[in-house]
């Protein structure tokens, strides 16, 4: 099967990023036929410093590295240098209704939030994403519960075309895990955990002492006791999930474990193994910050291997739609 999924560089990957979407990437690799790429063109939706965005994107294929993904395996690099995708963004957009795109919860809560720029690239954002997942006839896109909405419109889009100019995509299903697809915020857990707003997240690559003060001040209620109810008691059930994620343990077993003890010895228990499970992570990713060609080597390939898939299903696009 063929396996896509990308994520915005944006700053440092968290884990709700990889309990949502890279734990299944690497899972996936092993036997699938994977690409995994930085989606600098819709971080962009959103000001960034030209300066420095550069740096972002180099780091977040650090981060990629450094959780696991294998350039041997997988097919790694940065969505902007494959020009493929914006084409076939213009194209799709021809067939795309744009009422769809103005009831996309996140287009409504990006323009909530940002209302002094809600420029057309925020509204299009699902469309540059259909393109991204139909140019390589996917498969399968595992992805947080977030990007379910856009992941049907790829499909609606899809089917759209093919319907209007015969068999061209494939059409993907998404690939969301039973736990873990939406980790929530730290400091409000009933949102959830998000780039966007820093102290509502504890990343990849924190140290020990940060990890330690995070968990240690996570949000939980009133009620001590240690069980799984999201509704009720949604601080300490996302600290579960955490801890059963991290642990493989299941949660009914960890309400054993943990039966009769307070919130403070439970986080403590959870902070010293996030600092055990995390350290191959930082320890990895210190190692390849100072290999930046090697990086850079890796991106390189991985855009030439991915353009070739590209151009293949972009010239059947243009002969479909009278183009050439
Ligand atoms: P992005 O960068 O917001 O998020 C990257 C991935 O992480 C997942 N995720 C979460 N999962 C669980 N809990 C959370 N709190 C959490 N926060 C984020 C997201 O669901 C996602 O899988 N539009 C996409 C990037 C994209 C893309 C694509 C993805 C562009 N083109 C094509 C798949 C296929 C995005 O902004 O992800």
């Amino acid at each position: 099967m063929r396996v896509l999924s990308g994520i915005q560089p944006t700053g440092q990957l968290h884990i709700g990023n990889y309990l949502g979407a890279i734990k299944q990437w690497i899972e996936l690799q092993q036997e699938n036929e994977c690409i995994f790429f930085i989606t600098d063109l819709h971080a962009i939706t959103l000001p960034r410093d030209p300066k420095t965005f550069q740096k972002e994107i180099l780091n977040t294929a650090v981060e990629y590295l450094a959780t696991g993904l294998d350039p041997e395996k997988s097919i790694i690099f940065v969505q902007s240098q494959v020009k493929e995708h914006t084409e076939l963004c213009w194209l799709l957009n021809t067939i795309t209704p744009a009422a769809e795109l103005f009831r996309m919860t996140q287009y409504k809560d990006k323009s909530q939030q940002f209302k002094k720029n809600i420029n057309a690239g925020l509204l299009d954002y699902p469309v540059l994403q259909a393109a991204d997942i139909l140019l390589y006839q996917t498969d399968i896109v595992p992805v947080g519960k977030d990007q379910l909405q856009h992941l049907e419109l790829s499909r609606i889009i899809a089917r759209k075309f093919n319907n209007r100019f015969g068999e061209t995509f494939k059409i993907p299903k998404a690939y969301v895990s039973k736990t873990g697809a939406k980790i929530m915020s730290l400091e409000n857990p009933k949102k959830k955990m998000s780039k966007s707003i820093p102290s509502s997240c504890l990343f990849l690559f924190d140290e020990p002492k940060e990890i330690k003060k995070k968990i240690m001040s996570a949000t939980t209620d009133s009620q001590k006791i240690i069980k799984y109810d999201p509704k009720k008691k949604p601080g300490i059930s996302n600290l579960l999930t955490i801890y059963s994620l991290f642990s493989n343990k299941s949660i009914k077993d960890l309400e054993k474990k943990f039966k009769g003890k307070n919130y403070a010895e439970f986080k403590k228990s959870l902070a010293q193994l996030l600092i055990l499970k995390l350290e191959p992570f930082r320890r990895k990713k210190k190692e390849l910050l100072s290999r930046e060609v090697y990086v850079q080597e890796i991106l390189n390939k991985g855009e030439k291997r991915a353009r070739s898939i590209a151009q293949s299903t972009i010239t059947d696009v243009r002969q479909k739609m009278g183009l050439a």
